[in-house]
């Protein structure tokens, strides 16, 4: 009787795990399509075939993804990663350099490390595709889709409005540019104003580039606090115990400018297309939360890597392999500028379903997707 008892009990949860196999095999997505544009916070293997410093195809990155070292520059998942799940792909979204032509029309991911709205941004750090270029392979893509759609436009710009595409550009253009006069001009031409005009002048060029090829659900990624990274925090003169929040203000102060502008640009593009949403993300916000309210986050380390060289772990990147932090999900940096997977869990979760504006204008992820 008792092993009868067992025997349906391991049959039921046989059944149960089957039919939740089977679910999860015929789950559909929110939305046909996910395209990722950005750099190193999102970039998943398209530097991994370029001469670049601007690389993690090594071992310890990718030390808690499932599938272990891809070129993601974090332990687990990045943001993207993350919104993939959330909108319900059962797969990660491939990197453009090595997708299939039958995966284009589920998404591609066309981010490079160390890229920027600029085109010289990042240039130190070696070769990269930098937004222009990203764009670039964006038509590309859509010139392939409109065969595999036998050149009918109907249903290539059907599909094609329902795709989400994200975008996160202008991290580099500060870190690997402006805050980087030995290398280039930037700061000593443009006011933090008048730079942040000028990018967003070429950062509003290209996204209606994108508009103009099809895309009508657009997420704009604002740029985090740069003031608070570990690598900035490493070259700050004062040490961070003595700081009043252990940031950077005066970084963080010139981020914002060009962050309000990014709003200001979403703003504007909603108003002048009625067939298309825009959305911001406000990462500056939440990065400036995750280090507020560190503690209720669960993060015991905010002000180092998990895994790096010197001080604050942020002076160098994570080394190939190097040892890194056992508990990384105490730590909010996985190196000297990329957030851990905890981390980037935190921040697409209140992209995704976030109901303040301040977090998210004028609409989440979710809503986005439902429209
Ligand atoms: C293109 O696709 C649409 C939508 O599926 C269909 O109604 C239309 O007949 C197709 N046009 C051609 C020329 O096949
Ligand atoms: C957002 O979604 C996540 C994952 O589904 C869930 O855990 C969380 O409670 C949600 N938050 C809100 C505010 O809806």
């Amino acid at each position: 009787m008792e092993d009868l008892k067992k025997h349906t009990l391991f049959i039921l949860s046989l059944l149960t795990a089957a039919a939740a196999a089977a679910a999860a095999a015929w789950q559909v997505p929110q939305v046909p399509c996910f395209f990722i544009f950005g750099d190193s916070l999102v970039d998943n293997g398209n530097n991994n075939g370029l001469l670049t410093l601007a690389r993690a195809n090594y071992m310890p990155y990718g030390i808690d993804f499932p599938q272990g070292v891809s070129g993601r520059f974090t332990n687990g998942r990045t943001t993207v990663d993350v919104l993939a799940q959330l909108l319900g792909f059962r797969d990660f979204i491939p990197p453009y350099s090595t997708a299939q032509r039958n995966e284009l029309l589920r998404g591609v991911n066309f981010a490079s490390g160390a890229a920027g709205i600029r085109d010289e941004t990042g240039n130190n750090l070696g070769e990269h595709y930098p937004f222009t270029e990203q764009v670039a392979h964006f038509r590309q893509t859509v010139q392939v889709m409109r065969r595999l759609f036998r050149r009918n436009d109907t249903k290539l710009y059907n599909h094609l409005s329902k795709c989400i595409l994200f975008v996160g550009m202008g991290s580099n253009d500060y870190l690997n540019n402006y805050f980087m006069p030995n290398f280039y001009t930037t700061s000593s031409v443009y006011s933090p104003k008048a730079y942040a005009a000028v990018l967003q002048e070429d950062y509003s060029r290209l996204l209606n580039q994108l508009y103009e090829l099809g895309a009508r659900k657009i997420v704009i990624m604002g740029v985090g606090q740069i003031g608070c990274i570990p690598y900035e925090l490493a070259r700050l003169s004062v040490p961070t115990s003595q700081t009043e929040n252990r940031c950077n203000e005066k970084i963080n102060t010139i981020i914002n400018i060009f962050n309000n502008g990014l709003l200001e640009m979403v703003k504007r593009f909603n108003q002048a297309t009625s067939n298309s949403k825009f959305i911001y993300v406000n990462t500056y916000k939440s990065s400036r939360d995750l280090v507020m309210n560190s503690k209720s986050y669960g993060f015991d380390v905010i002000d180092k890597g998990c895994c790096g060289v010197g001080r604050n772990n942020g002076q160098i990147t994570c080394l190939p392999l190097q040892t890194p932090c056992v508990n990384r999900n105490n730590y909010l940096f996985w190196d000297a500028f990329h957030p851990t997977d905890v981390a980037n869990e935190i921040y697409a979760m209140k992209a995704y379903n976030s109901t303040s504006a301040s977090d998210v204008y004028p609409m989440n992820i979710k809503q986005l997707a439902l429209i």
